[in-house]
């Protein structure tokens, strides 16, 4: 079982679109482990897309990941990382394709709604960010059994 961090960005707030996009997660059968409402300082979002630094979209980033609340969260479940960034599509509203989130509720390159993490390693750094330990938790949901084939040991 992996975990993953997600942000939903300032628009995805504004826009009203919060209930939509958990959701969706909720009903692809990940388990929502860590979940808050918070403004990230402009330092926490440099931290956070510290690997865009050099780039020239990098200030308008920083100004925008920090303009107003969030929703942050961590997800869990097998494959967590892949499959949700899968659910969120290309990185362009524009260029997203339908039935992904930034696909349906996107259409600029900037204001795309969502973050997930990218790698084991990004979302190990990016949940330890947002998240001290004993805001994570640990439970087991009833319905584990009939969301994944667990019957021979193995998770599938
Ligand atoms: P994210 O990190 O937010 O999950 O998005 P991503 O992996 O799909 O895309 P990434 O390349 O990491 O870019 C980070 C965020 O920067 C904004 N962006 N603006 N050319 C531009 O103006 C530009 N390119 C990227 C987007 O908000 C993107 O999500
Ligand atoms: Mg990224």
């Amino acid at each position: 079982m992996e975990k993953t961090l997600v942000i939903l960005k300032p628009d995805t707030i504004q826009r009203r679109l919060i209930g939509k996009i958990i959701s969706r997660f909720e009903e692809k059968g990940f388990q929502i482990v860590g979940l808050k409402m918070t403004q990230i300082s402009e330092d926490m979002a440099k931290k956070h897309y510290a690997v865009h630094e050099n780039k020239d979209f990098f200030e308008p980033l920083v100004r925008y990941t920090s303009s107003a609340p969030v929703i942050v969260m961590v997800l869990k479940g097998k494959n967590a990382i892949e499959i949700v960034r899968k659910m969120m599509g290309a990185t362009f509203g524009s260029k997203a394709e339908p039935g992904t989130i930034r696909g349906d509720y996107a259409v600029s390159n900037r204001f795309n709604l969502i973050h997930g993490s990218d790698s084991p390693a990004s979302a190990e750094k990016e949940i330890g960010i947002f998240f001290d330990k004993k805001e994570l938790f640990e439970y087991n949901p009833t319905d584990l059994k009939w969301v994944y084939d667990m019957s021979t040991g193995d998770i599938i």
